[in-house]
């Protein structure tokens, strides 16, 4: 039923996320919106503005955002822990709250707290009778297969205040799978935890996906987002800024290639200056930056017919950060001047921060 954890993300990153047109729509958000008013000034502010969405049946959806964005927000709209301003959001085409929404739904929220005195074992038996499970057979099945799913099944008898931070959030994914839901909703899973535990909960949610639920998390780590969603949203100031599979939120070929070469002459370079950005010295090497793939086939002919000898031809792709940079770098003072300087926007498409 499993695959080796090790082989998941990459298993993840390879799948192009089927076409949506006959798939079932899981979450649907139509101009939702939220105003929280200051009790003490008395203004109002939209934490979440106009925001229209579908999750689709099967897929992983990254919900990223800056901190404040409104992630946390939609997501307890979504749960039906806030009410909206304006606005509907529909899980299973029902709303947040309704009884038969909630059996199909499994959340971790952003800052989960345990009863610590529990060891793990009665903190999901507990979770599992307040979802209405009460078959003993039943309630050991569903705790067998979270702690599972979990890679949890050594801790069932550790209290959970002995628990690591890493270990505490997968518990939190235990107690979010007790009823078996066909949705997850995971507000910034891998937040406070190190490579490691993070790859955890990656690999988890790669191996809820081949179970066939629909996962939808929140997150402002761009490379977890990146090795296993099938779509991702960007929020901004309350705002859905951006959705998409990553290959088309990330412009392909839209990013700088870098040639070595050795022997060049100098009639021969200034012959290239056209078509290169800009030139630079790595020790014997001349190195050719070209502003994008375009020119690459153009400029590598031509060196083959000077003579000169290419060392190598580096593509610097184009990440979803730069996109996530991109559209947070809009928003004054967020994002440092020496980051904003290097991701200008260009014409007709998106602007890049080449990841070297
Ligand atoms: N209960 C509340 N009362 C007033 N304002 C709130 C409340 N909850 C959130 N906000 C405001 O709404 C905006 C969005 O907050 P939210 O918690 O949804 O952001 P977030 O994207 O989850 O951020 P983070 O990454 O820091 O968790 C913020 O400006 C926040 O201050
Ligand atoms: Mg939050």
């Amino acid at each position: 039923m499993m695959s080796n954890a090790a082989t998941l993300e990459g298993k993840a990153r390879q799948q192009t996320a089927p076409p949506q047109v006959d798939r079932r729509v899981v979450v649907e958000a139509r101009g939702l919106g939220k105003v929280f008013t200051s009790s003490f000034t008395q203004r109002k502010k939209w934490a979440v503005k106009k925001l229209s969405l579908k999750v689709y049946e099967g897929e992983v959806f990254g919900f990223l955002g800056a901190n404040g964005a409104g992630k946390t927000t939609t997501i307890k709209l979504m749960m039906g822990l806030l009410s909206a301003t304006a606005g509907t959001i529909e899980l299973f085409g029902m709303k947040p709250g309704h009884p038969a929404t909630r059996a199909r739904v499994g959340f971790l929220p952003e800052n989960p707290s345990f009863y610590d005195c529990l060891n793990l074992g009665e903190f999901l038996r507990l979770s599992a009778a307040l979802s209405g499970i009460t078959r003993k057979r039943e309630v050991e099945r569903r705790v067998a297969e979270s702690l599972f799913l979990s890679r949890l099944v050594d801790e069932e008898n550790t209290r959970l205040r002995k628990f690591s931070k890493g270990m505490l959030q997968r518990a939190g994914l235990a107690q979010a799978l007790i009823n078996d839901p066909k949705l997850l909703v995971l507000d910034e899973p891998m937040s406070g935890l190190d490579p490691v535990g993070r790859k955890e909960v990656r690999d988890a949610i790669v191996r809820l996906k081949e179970e066939g639920k629909t996962v939808f998390f929140s997150s402002h780590i761009i490379p977890d987002v990146e090795l296993v969603c099938d779509r991702v949203g960007i929020i901004k100031e309350g705002c859905l800024e951006k959705v998409g599979q990553i290959n088309e939120l990330v412009v392909e070929g839209a990013g700088s290639v870098e040639i070595a070469v050795k022997d060049l002459r100098e009639e021969a370079a200034s012959g290239l200056k056209p078509f290169v950005k800009k030139f630079g010295v790595a020790g014997e090497a001349t190195i050719l930056e070209l502003e994008d793939s375009e020119t690459t086939t153009l400029v590598l002919g031509k060196l083959a017919r000077e003579g000169a000898r290419v060392l190598s031809v580096t593509p610097h792709k184009e990440s979803l950060e730069s996109v996530f940079v991109n559209e947070v770098a809009r928003r004054p003072g967020l994002v440092a001047e020496g980051v904003k300087n290097s991701a200008p926007r260009r014409r007709g498409r998106l602007a890049v921060l080449s990841r070297r």
